[in-house]
């Protein structure tokens, strides 16, 4: 997947709300100095653009614009729904999401609603009708952003009764009858089954776990009801413009099907926090987090990059990046001198149109006071103002060209997310850690990655296709990749459930061409690995496969661990490091992919003219005969 020769820009994130007026022209004017092309706003102004019901006060907007605009910057305008203001709550005192425990959560932060409140969504059509009709027009505002980081700080599944009756519609159009729902979620298990749709409750606050088909049925309704709700706004936008829309999505947020959203909008966009993400979301151990404390993971934020750029179907931004210390992870180190330039780099190279920092100036209160901007709150520069600078004078220099096309596609799956969530099996089954880990392996072998949704259906030029975990195999998918020619690699779990949560029979995986059945699956604690023959292991997962397809890996204790046939290869565990870069060199092998294995903290991405390399490591390394500058990137022409 390649998309067409775009422009890069840099830009940032401004609050002038945050500001007296007389620092915008300021601001607007070394924000331009320092080469950057957009700044967005307004994403969390609704209390200062209705301070109190129906009544606007748009004239601070008019002239924020206009200042920031006359610049020479171009606007990304966000709207405020991510932070109803308090009155909203007087309007409607039950449209606070409701947790798993059946609290309602409160007012004093952001994220504060249900996203299936009738009530609050009114209020969002009028503020976003509003906004649009005033400034959809306005020659400054280039693009749109859709509310703030969906799923954000836990939100997107709520218990609270508005999301009950939505349920209970969305399991009557999904059903049309209760006998069809008990026979698809098997409800005569334990006596669950219900004569009607009004007796079906939220899958919370059970005696012992609900029944895993009901927890999925909701946690399908809970994205659907995401992407209504981002839709309501990109219906009401798209009337009065036709400027891009985005929206920023996070580092791994799973709760939501990211590629539905994404169908609604132009332009995909993600937040990232390379250090908070390391310290806060990711499993590594100790030594490697020490080692890329001040740096970040070096494949996380690639992995994101690729992500979203198939969810923006090419076109994706960076809109925000950290550009200092974060306030919000267990540990908030500086970055190294250079990273701010890196992870620019990085995301250009990934084909990124933009990257914005976040923020502009440091907020001297509230909740994000310890969270580094571009200047200080006196309004001195930061570390990362002047690596903005240098960013923005490069890419002058060398605009960059299309990325080239990636060798590999690895399918990623929400609804798989959400499945083995539900049904860990093991406690340390993670399918985001899994397909992570199944990407990190290619990269390792310094292989550019496209991610595919398991909508895809063509796959055209890739050597290697890899479906880690995916729930369940669509026929159209299984059909595609049995006609594409690449080689395949699927499994742990693959296809082992119907779409209605049961074990098929056939037994699973009944992947196209491939006599295999898995007979028994274990889980296992990361202390007992399964060694295999040959050298890695399997961790925390194994499968007992049986059939006629042809072992080409077994375990030390001579049972199949991975199996072939023709172009379909099924992988039986969860592979190891080692045992992933056997498993997946020889597959780029067969298919004629080209490996580069790369050293520690090391990744490649290329784009159609050059080859870039980031090093994640605090001191240089040679590779290739380059000298990699420590947390530095470098770029060569590509001679082929
Ligand atoms: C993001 C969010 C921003 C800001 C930032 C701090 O998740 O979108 O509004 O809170 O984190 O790192």
């Amino acid at each position: 997947m390649t998309e067409p020769d775009r422009p890069r820009h840099l830009g940032v994130c401004y609050y002038p709300e945050h500001w007296s007026e007389d620092q915008w022209a300021e601001d607007a004017a070394r924000m331009v100095a320092i080469g950057l092309t957009y700044v967005r706003i307004g994403e969390f102004a609704w209390s200062r653009l209705e301070p109190e019901p129906g009544k606007m006060d748009w004239d601070w907007l008019d002239r924020a614009i206009a200042v920031l605009g006359g610049a020479g910057l171009q606007v990304v305008l966000g709207t405020p729904t991510a932070t109803p203001p308090r009155w909203m709550l007087t309007r409607h005192s039950d449209m606070l999401a409701v947790d798993a425990q059946g609290r309602p959560r409160g007012f004093g932060s952001r994220r504060h609603y249900c996203f299936s409140h009738r009530g609050y969504r009114e209020d969002c059509a009028r503020i976003v009708t509003l906004l649009a009709e005033r400034y959809g027009r306005n020659p400054h505002v280039a693009a749109w952003q859709t509310d703030n980081e969906y799923g954000c700080h836990d939100t997107t599944v709520s218990y609270s009764p508005s999301a009950l009756t939505a349920f209970r519609n969305w399991l009557a159009r999904k059903y049309q009858s209760p006998q069809a729902l008990n026979r698809a979620w098997g409800n005569v298990f334990w006596s669950m089954e219900y004569a009607s749709f009004e007796d079906i409750g939220l899958p919370n606050l059970t005696v012992t776990e609900a029944n895993p088909a009901h927890v999925m049925d909701f946690r399908r309704f809970a994205s659907d009801e995401v992407v209504s709700f981002n839709k309501l706004q990109t219906d009401i936008i798209r009337r009065y413009t036709d400027a891009p829309i985005a929206h920023n999505y996070m580092g791994r947020i799973v709760d939501f099907d990211h590629f539905d959203v994404g169908a609604d909008l132009d332009i995909a966009s993600w937040d990232s926090y390379p250090l908070g993400f390391l310290s806060d979301r990711l499993e590594a151990d100790e030594a490697f987090k020490l080692r890329f404390l001040r740096q970040g993971h070096p494949d996380f934020q690639a992995f994101h990059h690729d992500l979203y750029r198939a969810v923006g179907r090419g076109r994706w931004w960076v809109m925000e990046q950290q550009p200092g210390p974060v306030n919000w992870a267990p540990y908030n180190p500086d970055p190294l001198p250079g990273m701010a330039r890196l992870w620019a780099w990085e995301a250009f190279a990934h084909g990124a149109e933009a990257v914005c920092y976040f923020r502009w100036r440091q907020a001297p209160f509230a909740q994000e006071q310890m969270h580094a901007g571009l200047l200080r709150p006196d309004s001195a520069p930061a570390p990362a103002y002047h690596a903005t600078e240098q960013v923005a004078g490069e890419l002058k220099a060398m605009p960059l060209t299309d990325i080239a096309p990636a060798p590999v596609a690895l399918v990623f799956d929400y609804p798989s997310a959400w499945a083995w969530s539900i049904q860990p099996q093991g406690k340390d089954f993670d399918y985001f850690r899994l397909a992570f880990a199944m990407y990190r392996g290619l990269r390792q072998l310094g292989l550019s990655v496209d991610i595919l949704p398991a909508s895809a259906r063509d796959f055209t030029g890739y050597g290697l296709v890899l479906v880690p975990g995916l729930f369940t195999l669509p026929e159209g998918l299984a059909a595609a990749l049995q006609a594409s020619g690449a080689e395949i690699v699927a499994g742990p779990r693959t296809n082992s459930k119907t779409p209605d949560f049961s074990i098929p029979v056939p037994l699973p995986p009944a992947l196209p061409g491939l006599d295999c059945r898995i007979s028994r699956v274990e889980s296992l604690p990361a202390a007992a690995p399964v060694p295999l023959a040959g050298g890695g292991a399997f961790v925390g997962w194994r499968e007992r496969l049986e059939g006629t397809a042809e072992t080409v890996i077994r375990a030390e204790d001579g049972t199949p661990a991975v199996v072939r046939s023709g172009r379909m290869t099924y992988v039986g565990g969860w592979p190891d490091e080692v045992a992933l870069a056997r498993i997946l060199g020889e597959a780029a092998h067969r298919a004629g992919v080209t490996v580069t294995p790369m050293p520690e903290g090391v990744r490649q991405r290329d784009t159609k003219t050059h080859r870039f390399y980031f090093n994640y490591n605090p001191e240089p390394v040679v590779f290739n005969g380059n000298e990699l500058p420590a947390a530095g990137v470098l770029w060569t022409p590509r001679t082929a």
